[in-house]
């Protein structure tokens, strides 16, 4: 896995901080476009808190120090309470009272120790719709009565109606914002940050007869083909590899690369050489 953005450094100096605040926390705020790691970010930087939390506090039984949810479609109060009651296995069910969940939710939470809260795909609410208002007026409860860390990911949230309104702009003031961007290729280092990821990726790889570096020399192409979108990198070389054991020559050479049939944004932005020429 490579350390991508500051995402996972300014969380984490974000959680010292804000350790032990009741008032005056800050949250952060992953937005970009899909497939650009932000998922991938914020539960790395979970699972280094819980390991964290597990050496510090060793033995106590019955913590849940991170707690991660997607935001349902549509979300609205109760849908949000509901979400975190399924990730701490609280027995619940839809007559439950939307209050009285959301105060079972953040008790068990609070004796739990839960420190970080992670809520993903955050861009679903709408805040100018009523229901998502209250969805909104619902987290910033959580936020107000858990004292944990929040880190709320999204699509392009600059776009969305995330920081608009007199809510919107209550967001803007509590938390950081961290954006997740493709991998360019312009420049000596950004060439250099790519080779470094596909070598990673490389380096996971368990085929027989792959030489290693044979990608590291295809990152150019690697980087054409993907428009340096991490997620896209990642399955092509996934299903590169899945068609190298498959037709039994256990290494990945270009045209099981040129084989992979990859998402629509990836297709989009590749210009094959060939077709570069004709223009
Ligand atoms: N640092 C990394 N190292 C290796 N692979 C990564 C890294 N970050 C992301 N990936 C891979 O890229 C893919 C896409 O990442 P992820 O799901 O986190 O993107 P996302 O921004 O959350 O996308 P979406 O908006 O569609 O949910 C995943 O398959 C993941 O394994
Ligand atoms: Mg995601």
């Amino acid at each position: 896995m490579v350390p991508r953005f500051d995402g996972i450094h300014t969380g984490s100096k974000l959680i010292v901080n804000n350790r032990g605040k009741q008032l005056g926390r800050r949250g952060l705020i992953v937005s970009g476009a899909s497939g650009t790691g932000k998922s991938t970010s914020i539960t790395q930087l979970g699972k280094r808190f819980q390991i964290e939390f597990e050496r510090r506090h060793p033995g106590i039984p019955d913590r849940i120090p991170v707690v991660y949810i997607v935001t349902p479609p549509d979300a609205n109060p109760k849908a949000l309470a509901m979400e975190l009651a399924r990730f701490l296995g609280l027995p619940i069910s839809s007559a439950d009272n939307s209050q009285s969940l959301s105060h079972t939710v953040a008790a068990v939470m609070r004796r739990a120790g839960t420190g970080l809260v992670l809520v993903d795909e955050i861009h679903r609410l709408d805040l100018t719709t009523r229901k998502g208002k209250d969805a909104s007026d619902q987290l910033k409860y959580f936020f107000d009565t858990i004292s944990a860390t929040f880190v709320y990911a999204g699509l392009d949230l600059d776009e969305s109606s995330l920081f608009s309104g007199v809510r919107g702009r209550q967001i803007a003031g509590r938390f950081i914002p961290i954006n997740t961007r493709s991998f360019a290729h312009n420049t000596v280092e950004a060439k250099r940050d790519w080779i470094k990821l596909v070598a990673t990726m490389e380096h996971s790889l368990r085929l027989h007869k792959h030489v290693p570096g044979a990608l590291v020399e295809l990152a150019p192409y690697l980087h054409a083909r993907t428009g340096g979108m991490i997620g896209s990198l990642d399955q092509l070389i996934y299903e590169a590899a899945n068609d190298a054991i498959a037709d039994g020559t256990e290494k990945i050479s270009k045209p099981h690369l040129e084989a992979v049939i990859l998402d629509i944004a990836a297709n989009n932005q590749y210009e094959p050489p060939g077709r570069r020429s004709r223009r």
